[in-house]
């Protein structure tokens, strides 16, 4: 297929990047939005996320005429090729995906989509959600795909333009084969399939991460008790090709806005096809514990008492390389060392403006202020280089809990602090430590 009509419907991160990313492949792309400010915002080449290469494809498009914004699905599609789902899937009752947004578009376009025109699912939706939109569109002309995404948030034009696989499915002879080309372009192996393996492919990869990270936390917790060190561990694990090398660090429990909401929704759909998925619900209680066991680390280094203890956070983002707060691990510490009294203030290159019960501070100076114990959070690599002998002269305690691993250890103990990782032996001084 050459050139293709799409209308991409959603531009949150999903959204907009794939529309300036199948528009960087030469594809007349409309993106939709209900929000008529942001579309007006976009429209002049602003954007909002903090996604690198996403700005400058987005003007690119705009100025050759390949991409454009508008507010209403319902006036673009008639011409279209091909209508990606790109709208939210929140967490709902239960802990199932809310598919609303996604039904809204469904019912508002279904009179309208020219005949053979593939309605495709990128958002992540719960397995059986094709078969759900074909029952809404009643239009046995309009095929429907799953082609779920795998992008990371501060990575998502990378991945979308070097993708390690393209995933469709559909239940319509030649619709998934017909979606698939429209990446011809990219190098990448496409897995063609029915609609329900295609969206269960989301949620397995997905889940399969998590599963991956609260292994890591608990092997890390075990190397605490048995003095033991994680990296090594996880270096002699990452060895074999079987297990690889990614996904292998451990931290302060997995979050964002994906991991949590995807593990959950397979949980609820595994129980509501009869089956207990006990290791995914192990995977889940796990994340919960490991931030039990920093808030715990925590408290030992202020002495056992959290309330009133003055606590510097390095980091409230979910990861390094983005400003998203959702379902952060960090915000979530923050939130239960607030409730225990402690006196918070924290700081995030990306993060500004109020949090409830703790002080942002606009540097990480003002967070070691007077503090008691400074706690690294997220792992921003500029962390590293902080001047680390005037960290300790402002601090009042003389510990860092570094929840990513993420400083090396030795400049924080030369700066005259201890330092106290996860999974790795405690860096104190005068200790015969062997973490470098
Ligand atoms: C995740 C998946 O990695 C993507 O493949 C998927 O497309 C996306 O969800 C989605 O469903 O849209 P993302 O949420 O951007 O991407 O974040 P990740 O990079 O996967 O990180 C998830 C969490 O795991 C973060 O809290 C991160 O800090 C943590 N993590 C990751 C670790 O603690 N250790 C690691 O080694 C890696």
């Amino acid at each position: 297929m050459g050139a293709a009509r799409i209308v991409v419907v959603g531009t949150g991160y999903v959204g907009l990047t794939t529309g300036a990313c199948l528009a960087s492949l030469g594809h007349r792309v409309t993106c939709v939005d209900v929000d008529a400010a942001k579309v007006a915002r976009l429209s002049a080449g602003r954007v909002d996320i903090l996604e690198p290469g996403l700005s400058e494809l987005v003007a690119h498009g705009l100025t050759g005429g390949t991409l454009s914004f508008v507010v209403r699905a319902r006036e673009v599609v008639a011409d279209a090729d091909a209508v990606f789902l790109c709208v939210p899937t929140p967490m709902g009752a239960g802990g199932a995906a809310d598919l609303r947004a996604v039904e809204d578009v469904v019912l508002a376009i279904a009179d309208v989509l020219p005949s053979g025109c593939s309605v495709v699912t990128k958002s992540t939706v719960p397995v059986g959600t094709a078969r759900r939109i074909r029952a809404l569109l009643d239009r046995p002309d309009v095929p429907v795909v799953s082609n779920p995404e795998f992008l990371r948030e501060g990575t998502a034009v990378s991945d979308f333009l070097g993708p390690d696989r393209i995933v469709v499915g559909s239940d319509t002879p030649g619709a998934a084969e017909r979606v698939a080309e429209l990446y011809a372009e990219l190098d990448a192996p496409a897995v063609v399939t029915d609609a329900a393996s295609a969206e269960l492919v989301k949620y397995a990869a997905n889940c399969f991460l998590a599963m991956k990270l609260s292994y890591v936390n608990s092997i890390a917790e075990l190397c605490e008790r048995f003095g033991a060190d994680i990296e090594s561990v996880t270096e002699g694990m990452g060895h074999d090709r079987r297990i690889g090398r990614s996904f292998l660090k451990p931290g302060p429990g997995w979050g964002g806005s994906c991991l949590p909401k995807d593990t959950s929704a397979l949980l609820r759909m595994a129980e509501s096809a009869g089956f207990g998925f006990g290791l995914l619900d192990a995977a889940i209680a796990e994340n919960l514990a490991q931030r039990d066991r920093v808030i715990a680390k925590i408290a030992r280094a202020v002495g056992g008492n959290l309330a009133d203890a003055r606590i510097g956070l390095l980091g409230l983002a979910f990861k390094a390389g983005t400003n998203d707060l959702r379902d952060s691990p960090a915000l979530a510490v923050a939130s239960v060392l607030c409730a225990h009294g402690a006196e918070v203030t924290a700081y995030d290159p990306a993060v500004a403006g109020e949090q409830p019960g703790m002080l942002v501070a606009d540097s990480p100076y003002r967070v070691a202020k007077g503090a008691d114990v400074v706690v690294v959070l997220t792992e921003w690599p500029e962390f590293r280089r902080l001047d680390w002998p005037y960290m300790a002269e402002l601090m009042h305690g003389d510990t860092v809990v570094d929840t990513r691993n993420l400083l090396d250890p030795r400049t924080v103990l030369d700066a005259g602090l201890c330092w106290q990782g996860i999974g790795r032996p405690r860096a104190t001084v005068g200790s015969a430590t062997s973490v470098s």
